[in-house]
């Protein structure tokens, strides 16, 4: 049951990309992932963002979203789906976990990829 339920879950994965691009889909799931997207609170790269200034007791206070374009994969994998105040729970699969760090290293990834290219 469980072999046949990632077998559905990978062929509407590969269906739902096969009409959009990898660049697209790391696009989409950044803005949307099942919940708010991770720019409104991160930025649009990741750069991290200030969300709110308040005063508590007199003393300025500051909310923000860290910046988490440049974190190790180990660090963004365990807190992305963990409890953090200030920032909704989501339950991200592994690949989409994947999905949204490529989303955050492509120009890097895609420099690197570039360099050892066959067809140049
Ligand atoms: C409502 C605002 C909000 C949204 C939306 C949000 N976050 Fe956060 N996130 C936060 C805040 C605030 C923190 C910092 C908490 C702290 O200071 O430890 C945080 C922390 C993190 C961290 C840990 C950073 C570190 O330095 O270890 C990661 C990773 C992260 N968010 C990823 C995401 C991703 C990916 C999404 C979208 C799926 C997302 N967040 C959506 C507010 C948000």
């Amino acid at each position: 049951m469980k072999v046949l339920l990632a077998l559905c879950i990978s062929v509407q994965m590969y269906g739902a990309t096969s009409f959009i691009t990898k660049e697209e889909y790391a696009a989409n799931l950044y803005h949307n992932p099942r919940g708010i997207g991770c720019h409104l609170c991160h930025g649009e790269a990741g750069e991290g963002r200030r969300i709110a200034q308040y005063k508590e007791k007199g003393e300025k206070k500051i909310f923000e979203g860290k910046p988490i374009n440049k974190i190790p994969f180990s660090q963004f994998y365990h807190r992305v789906n963990s409890k953090i105040t200030g920032m909704p729970r989501y339950y991200l699969t592994d690949v989409e976990i994947q999905t949204l760090y490529y989303y955050l290293h492509r120009e890097e990834f895609r420099r690197a990829a570039s360099k050892y290219s066959k067809s140049k």
